[in-house]
């Protein structure tokens, strides 16, 4: 069985036994170098996988309902979180932005067939210059959060139907579902190189080793250049 089969079998059977009703099933899916770096530096936009891996990432979007980023990652890739390069749906691109700081002329307002997502906070400003693009704006309610807070996003998420979810990244929304439990399987694409720039995993609040999540179990195996590992994720109650 290829890696794609076997990525996809395992995707299906993990969605299927997901217990929980009030979140989608979330997917972490991204690419690093061996030494954590998802980037060279914060804010650049650097091509990490080979073009096998980069074709596994067009196949996990098609698996999922609803592809989510960071305002950051928007700001400095621009993608278009669209399935180009495998066959399947597009699923529905989520942008998390308390700010709404989604630049107008953005690739993702000319999405072939979804509008895309904007979720902010409840009392964020409304930028004018959005106001007729081609998204939705979600407002979630903050309770003090500087950032939208990702349970009430995810359980609105769940009720506008999405029940599956893959997270691109970057660092600062890894770290945020890893801290909070939140995400339940992961696929890193692993580079040969070694970069020391900015890394995928931030703080999350472990000072206990035997705490921290962990991919179990764990599964490996080379795709053109990269090495894909992937695993459910586990975390030990006091996370969750
Ligand atoms: N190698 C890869 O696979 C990969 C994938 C994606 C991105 N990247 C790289 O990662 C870099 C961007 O990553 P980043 O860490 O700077 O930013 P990011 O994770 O893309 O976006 C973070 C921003 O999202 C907003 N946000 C809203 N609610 C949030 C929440 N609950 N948790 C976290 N963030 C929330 C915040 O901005 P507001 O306060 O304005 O809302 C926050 O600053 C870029 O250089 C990009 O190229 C690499």
């Amino acid at each position: 069985m290829s890696l794609n089969q076997q990525i996809e079998r395992w995707l299906a059977s993990r969605k299927k036994s997901f217990q929980s009703t009030n979140r989608p099933f979330t997917t972490l899916a991204y690419a690093q170098a061996w030494d954590g770096s998802i980037t060279t530096c914060r804010g650049q936009a650097v091509a990490l996988s080979c073009s096998e891996s980069g074709q596994l990432t067009h196949q996990l979007r098609s698996l999922h309902d609803g592809i989510l980023v960071g305002i950051e990652t928007v700001l400095s890739d621009d993608p278009q979180l669209t399935v180009r390069e495998w066959t399947g749906k597009n699923p529905q691109p989520i942008i998390l932005d308390s700010r709404l700081r989604m630049p107008p002329d953005s690739k993702l307002h000319d999405h072939p067939d979804k509008k895309c997502w904007l979720l902010t906070l409840e009392q964020g400003d409304g930028s004018e210059s959005l106001k007729s693009l081609n998204h939705e704006i979600i407002r979630i309610r903050g309770h003090g959060h500087d950032f939208v807070p990702l349970l009430p996003a995810l359980s609105l998420l769940r009720e506008k139907g999405i029940e599956s979810l893959m997270v691109e990244g970057g660092a600062k929304v890894i770290t945020e579902f890893l801290r909070l439990g939140l995400a339940d399987a992961i696929v890193m694409t692993m580079t040969p190189k070694l970069i020391g720039g900015y890394k995928a995993v931030g703080d999350i609040d472990i000072e206990d080793i035997s705490v921290a999540p962990l991919i179990s179990p764990i599964n490996f195996e080379k795709l053109g250049d990269d090495l894909i590992v992937w695993g459910d994720l586990n975390y030990s109650e006091s996370v969750k």
